[in-house]
């Protein structure tokens, strides 16, 4: 949400380097883009609002000065998207230029006082009180100036700044991701390594309250005693080909299509580990899931997988609700978090809250070094590879899969859940086929005209219904809704009338007979009736095969659910990679 970019080369021209970072960080936001640079005692800059593709064609972004710059792609939280709002942002003399990702809280009261100063500003942005105030202290030089400046703000932020009368570059982090990235003559600052890593895979992380400047050399200081701080050089295992599109035309298509093998990768985690970590879930007393969004979803299907596998109670809230549940935790609760990047600001603040109560933390985390993974007292990576399309596949298979590996562990029954995921990771494999991506496209086809579809599913399989509503709806923008089969005849069954599209997760489990009748139901109403299950049924209007894997069926349902609504999106003409008003990492409230 929002992505921000700083680089330092000892030589050559900062501009494409900057252009080609936000290109890699656009998946953050892509309601305007910006890039400053640093020359001849002056800061240069092109700005524009819309996507960087169309900005490059009219503004030409590798043509700037200087080999120290700053960029941004912007997700609009104040003020609408606009050239004048497009970030970098700058003080009265245009001589600082500061690019940010999060929210100013008390930019107002900020905002006021710089006013009453004679500051003036042009934009409606919180982030632009930012420069002013470095300008006010920027006698003392663009670090202490900075230093000065974030002291006065409240709220999470990650910040780049940079002056004309400086070749340094000047990043702070507050709750928004910030990460330096060094190779022999570059430094970078990023939301993401992505953004780097086609230059450099050694990383180092700012913790909340540090700032680091670069220039001829990089020094850490934290923001509120002022003190250096020495950090340690990581290498990530990430390498830039795994963040392309390769092949593919969309990264959302390559990243189902590495679900042949990010299941796999997922469940391959060190078996003592496992094991120590299931006993640490035993133990507890009072143990939830947190996650938002999908990984939210998965956090739910979690809660049945547990209950089913592991016989244990497991509460599962979304993170955005997690305070009003403070009273319930002790230093024996545990909170699971789930999630891809690591770093949603309501999941984060939800980590926050468990910390005061003593609550530890056991997270499932797709980003190794995020926010999340630093903060946890025991953190399991997905190993899945940098997911960069909006909406989650490949990620949200990962932690299904290792959710299940987990109860399991707890139930005593490691070895036979690991052999159950490897199956299905291998079934999964061969379901991805072009033949089988044909049979979907052909369903979107049938599809892509409807006002809007259903889909229902029940135990294990009720979250997975939610969660192919949220892949339909931000894909393709078609409305949809996800209910408990069981729940139909209290309200749902209103909205269906000759011809509305319900799709049925009819798992080989329990609950098949039930889910069957509802699907009865619908169709008795006039609903055309699309089955995902292992075997056929009269009930269905169309038949979508997923292979039989007991309790694991909730990661083989999902995925042609994730390829429909991939093809309603190429058929309705929506970027099936940037996701209509949405972002991924999701780093304000
Ligand atoms: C955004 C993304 C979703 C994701 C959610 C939670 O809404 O578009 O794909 O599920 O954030 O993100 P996280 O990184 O915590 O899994």
């Amino acid at each position: 949400m929002c992505g921000i970019f700083g680089c330092v080369l000892s030589e050559g021209s900062a501009a494409p380097i900057i252009h080609r970072a936000l290109e890699r960080l656009e998946y953050r936001g892509y309601d305007s883009v910006g890039e400053a640079t640093v020359y001849g005692g002056r800061v240069h800059v092109k700005k524009a609002a819309g996507k960087i593709g169309e900005i490059h064609k009219l503004l030409n972004l590798d043509d700037l000065p200087g080999s120290v710059g700053i960029g941004h792609t912007r997700w609009a939280t104040h003020g609408k998207p606009s050239d004048r709002n497009a970030h970098p942002l700058f003080d009265c003399k245009e001589n600082v230029a500061v690019v940010h990702n999060g929210i100013i809280e008390n930019y107002q009261e900020l905002k006021d006082m710089l006013i009453e100063k004679g500051h003036s500003f042009i934009s409606d942005t919180d982030t632009e009180i930012i420069p002013h105030l470095i300008e006010e202290n920027i006698s003392l030089g663009l670090e202490k100036a900075v230093m000065e400046a974030v002291r006065k703000f409240e709220g999470r932020y990650a910040i780049a700044a940079i002056s004309s009368d400086e070749n340094m570059l000047v990043g702070v982090r507050r709750g928004s991701p910030l990460i330096v990235g060094r190779s022999e003559n570059k430094t970078f600052i990023a939301s993401d390594i992505p953004a780097f890593l086609n230059h450099t895979n050694q990383v180092m992380y700012l913790d909340d309250n540090e700032m680091v400047v670069i220039d001829g050399n990089v020094r850490f200081f934290n923001t509120e005693t002022g003190q250096s701080i020495e950090k340690r050089l990581i290498t990530i295992n990430w390498d830039a080909k795994q963040a392309e599109k390769g092949e593919y035309p969309y990264f959302v298509i390559k990243e189902i299509m590495e679900q042949k093998e990010t299941i796999m990768r997922a469940i391959n985690q060190d078996e003592n580990t496992i094991l120590r970590t299931a006993e640490e879930i035993k133990r507890a007393y009072g143990t939830f899931f947190t996650g938002c969004g999908t990984a939210g979803k998965v956090c739910m299907a979690g809660e049945y997988i547990f209950s089913k596998v592991a016989k244990k109670h497991v509460n599962f809230v979304i993170s955005s609700e997690f305070p009003n549940y403070k009273h319930f935790l002790t230093d024996k609760t545990l909170l699971i978090t789930i999630s891809q990047s690591g770093e949603t600001a309501d999941l984060m603040e939800a980590v926050e809250t468990a910390r005061k109560m003593g609550v530890k933390v056991l997270s499932l985390v797709n980003v190794m070094g995020s926010s999340l993974y630093r903060n946890s007292d025991y953190a399991f990576l997905l190993n899945a590879g940098p997911e960069k399309a909006v909406a989650s596949t490949k990620a949200t298979t990962a932690q299904l899969a290792l959710v299940t590996l987990l109860a399991y562990a707890v139930a005593g029954r490691l070895q036979e859940g690991k052999r159950l995921l490897m199956e299905t990771a291998s079934k999964v494999n061969d379901m991805l086929n072009p033949r089988y991506e044909a049979r979907i496209a052909e369903l979107a086809r049938k599809l892509k005209d409807s006002q809007s579809i259903y889909i229902i599913g029940r135990s294990l399989n009720y979250p997975m219904a939610m969660e192919a509503a949220i892949k339909i709806m931000e894909l393709s923008n078609i409305h949809a809704q996800g209910f408990a089969g069981g729940e139909l005849k209290h309200g749902p069954l209103a909205l269906i009338q000759d011809g509305t599209p319900c799709i049925v997760f009819a798992a080989n489990d329990e609950t098949r007979v039930d889910i069957i009748s509802n699907a009865m139901e619908v169709k008795a109403r006039g609903g055309y009736i699309i089955g995902v299950s292992p075997r056929n049924n009269e009930v269905f209007d169309y038949w979508i095969k997923v292979p039989d894997v007991g309790n694991a069926s909730p990661v083989v349902n999902i995925i042609p659910i994730q390829i429909l609504a991939y093809h309603l999106a190429l058929l309705r003409g929506c970027d099936p990679d940037y996701c209509r008003n949405l972002a991924k990492s999701v780093t304000v409230k």
